[in-house]
C-alpha cells in the first residue's frame, strides 16, 4: 500500500514541475555566459597585474633601474674584459640571464642577482636551455641587500644615478685581485685599468687595487 502511495505523490510532484520557459532558459544561459565572461576578463586583468608589476616597479623605487638588455657587441665587450680573468663572476641585476648565460660558457661560475623574478625564472630556463644551468645560477635579491665579497668578477649595466652609491659598496665589499666591469655608464670616480668599444655598447675594466687602499678617495 504504502509502494502505491510513494508512487502517487511521486506523480503529483511530478505535475507541479513546470519546465522553465524558453525565455527563462535563454536568461539562464545568457547568466552563464556573464559569469564565464567575467570570470575570463578578471583573470586576464589579475595575470596582465602579475607579469606587468615587476616590470613596472622598478620605475617607482628611488634609484631607477629598468630592464633594458644588454647588445651583442655590449656582451662581447664584457667577455673581452674577461680575457685570462678567473673565479666566480656575478652580474648585478641579471635581467633575462644573458651576461650570467655568457660568462658560463666561457667557463666561468656566473651567478646573476635580479629582482624582477618573472626575468629569473626565465634565466633559469635559458641557462638550462643553453646547457650552462650548473656554471649559471640565478637568485630573486635586491642588489643592495647582497654582499658581493665572494666574487672576482663583477659585471654591472647600471644607471648613472646609482653608480656612486654602487662604487662605494664595492670598494667596501671587493677583495683587491677582483674585477669591476661597467656597461655603457662608467663609475664616477674609479679610473678604469681597460676601455672597449664605443657609444652605447663602451665597457670600463676597473681593478679593485687600483680603488682600494693607495687611491681610495676621501
Ligand atoms: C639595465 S638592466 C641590465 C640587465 C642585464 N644585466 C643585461 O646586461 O642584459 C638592469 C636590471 O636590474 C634589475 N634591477 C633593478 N633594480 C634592482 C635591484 N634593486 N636589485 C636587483 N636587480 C635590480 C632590473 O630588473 C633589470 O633587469
Amino acid at each position: 500500500m504504502e509502494g502505491g502511495g510513494g508512487a502517487t505523490l511521486e506523480k503529483e510532484r511530478l505535475s507541479e514541475f513546470v519546465p522553465p520557459t524558453s525565455l527563462e532558459a535563454n536568461r539562464l544561459k545568457k547568466s552563464s555566459w556573464g559569469v564565464l565572461f567575467t570570470g575570463i576578463v578578471g583573470g586576464t586583468l589579475v595575470a596582465v597585474y602579475a607579469v606587468a608589476t615587476p616590470f613596472i616597479t622598478p620605475a617607482l623605487r628611488r634609484i631607477c633601474l629598468p630592464f633594458v638588455p644588454a647588445t651583442t657587441k655590449q656582451i662581447e665587450n664584457v667577455v673581452k674584459m674577461l680575457q685570462c680573468r678567473r673565479g666566480p663572476l656575478v652580474d648585478i641585476g641579471s635581467g633575462d640571464g644573458r651576461v650570467v648565460i655568457a660568462a658560463a660558457k666561457e667557463g666561468f661560475t656566473a651567478v646573476g642577482y635580479e629582482l624582477n623574478p618573472w626575468l629569473v625564472w626565465y634565466s633559469r630556463y635559458r641557462a638550462w636551455r643553453e646547457g650552462v644551468q650548473a656554471s649559471a645560477r640565478f637568485y630573486i635579491s635586491d642588489l643592495w641587500k647582497v654582499t658581493f665579497s665572494q666574487y672576482s668578477n663583477v659585471v654591472i649595466f647600471g644607471v648613472p644615478q646609482m653608480m656612486a652609491q654602487l662604487e662605494k659598496k664595492l670598494e667596501l665589499e671587493l677583495k683587491d685581485d677582483a674585477r669591476v666591469i661597467a656597461c655603457r655608464f662608467p663609475f664616477p670616480h674609479w679610473t678604469p685599468a681597460q676601455v672597449t668599444g664605443e657609444g652605447l655598447d663602451t665597457v670600463w675594466a676597473y681593478d679593485a687595487r687600483s680603488f682600494r687602499g693607495r687611491d681610495r678617495r676621501p
